[in-house]
C-alpha cells in the first residue's frame, strides 16, 4: 500500500528517526490508516522521552556472580555474590530457615563461603548467618553499632573482600542504629538493607530508630550516588525485585518529601507490633547461632 508516494512500510521505517529530529509525523490520508497509525506515533513519542531520561543500564562484569534469594515467609531477600575466578562468595542478609538451603547453593556452585554480612540486626527474622558459620565455615559480619555479636564488626569506610571484589560500606542508620548499607562500584550497585526499601523505608519506631537520621542518610549517601546504581534491598511485600537510584529520588513516597513531611509520615504510620521481634531480636544479637534447629 502506498500513502501519498510513500509506501505503508517505509513510512513505519521512517517514524522513529522523524520523531527523534522533531520533524513533523507524516498524517496519513485514508481515515483508517489514521486510526492505525495515531496510536503508534503517540506510543513511540512517549516511550522515546521515557527512555531519554532512564540512566542507561550498567551490567555486572562477566566474574561477578549474583543470585537474589527469597524467604517467603519474612518476605526477606538474601543475596548471594561470588567472584567466578577465585569462587570466594559472600552472602548478604542470609535468613535462618533458608541457611541449608543457601548452603547447598554454595556447594553446587562451587564456591566458598567467605562472609556471611547483615545490614543490620533484624526485628523479624533470625539471621541465617550463625548456622551458615557452622555449615561452610564462613565467618559473620555486622555493624559494630549494632551490639551483636559477630566475627568481624565493621564500621564505615571498611572494606568488605571477596577474590578481587569489594563491598565498600556506608553507615545508614535510622531504621536502627547499626544499618549499613553495602555498594559496590565497580557493579554499579548498592544493597540497601531497611534503610531504603523500593517505594518505601524501613519503620523507625524502635530499635533506636530515627526518622531525621534516616532521611538525611538516604539523601547524603544513598540519593548521591549515580542515578544508574541498583538498589537492592532487604524486602519487598510487593514482589520488586529491584530499583535505582533514579527511581526511588523519584517516586519513593516518604523520601521524595520535606524532611519535616518524612517526619510527620513516619510517626503515623501505627504499624503493629512486630510479630517476631521478641525472638528474633535475642537470637541476632547473638549471631542467630541460639536458636538453630538441632538436626
Ligand atoms: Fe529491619
Amino acid at each position: 500500500m502506498r500513502i501519498a508516494g510513500v509506501s505503508l512500510f517505509s513510512a513505519f521505517a521512517r517514524l522513529p528517526s522523524l520523531i527523534r529530529v522533531s520533524a513533523p509525523v507524516p498524517t496519513p490520508v485514508s481515515g483508517h490508516i489514521k486510526s492505525f497509525c495515531a496510536p503508534v506515533s503517540s506510543r513511540l513519542l512517549h516511550s522515546q522521552s521515557a527512555a531519554m531520561s532512564l540512566p542507561e543500564r550498567k551490567p555486572f562484569t562477566p566474574d561477578f556472580f549474583f543470585r537474589q534469594l527469597f524467604d517467603t515467609e519474612s518476605s526477606t531477600y538474601s543475596y548471594l555474590l561470588a567472584d567466578v575466578g577465585t569462587r570466594e562468595a559472600v552472602i548478604i542478609d542470609p535468613v535462618l530457615e533458608q541457611a541449608k538451603r543457601d548452603a547447598q547453593l554454595v556447594k553446587d556452585l562451587g564456591f566458598k563461603l567467605k562472609y556471611a554480612i547483615n545490614t543490620h540486626m533484624h526485628a523479624d527474622h533470625i539471621t541465617g548467618s550463625g548456622w551458615l558459620r557452622q555449615l561452610t565455615g564462613c565467618q559473620s559480619v555486622i555493624a559494630a553499632a549494632s551490639g551483636a555479636k559477630a566475627d568481624r564488626h565493621i564500621e564505615e569506610g571498611d572494606r568488605i573482600e571477596f577474590g578481587r571484589h569489594a563491598i565498600d560500606t556506608l553507615a545508614t542508620p535510622g531504621h536502627t542504629n547499626g544499618c549499613m548499607s553495602y555498594v559496590i562500584n565497580e557493579q554499579g550497585c548498592i544493597f540497601t538493607g531497611d534503610t531504603l526499601l523500593i517505594r518505601g523505608c524501613g519503620r523507625t519506631d524502635f530499635q533506636e530508630g530515627s526518622s531525621k537520621s534516616l532521611y538525611e542518610n538516604v539523601h547524603a549517601k544513598i540519593f548521591s550516588l549515580p542515578d544508574n546504581y541498583r538498589i537492592y534491598p532487604a524486602h519487598d511485600y510487593k514482589g520488586q525485585l529491584e530499583s535505582s537510584v533514579w527511581e526511588e529520588k523519584r517516586y519513593n513516597p516518604r523520601l521524595t518529601k520535606t524532611i519535616d513531611e518524612f517526619i510527620k509520615i513516619m510517626e503515623n504510620l501505627n504499624l503493629p507490633y512486630p510479630k517476631k521481634i521478641d525472638a528474633s531480636l535475642p537470637a541476632n544479637r547473638e549471631c542467630g547461632v541460639y536458636d538453630i534447629p538441632k538436626e
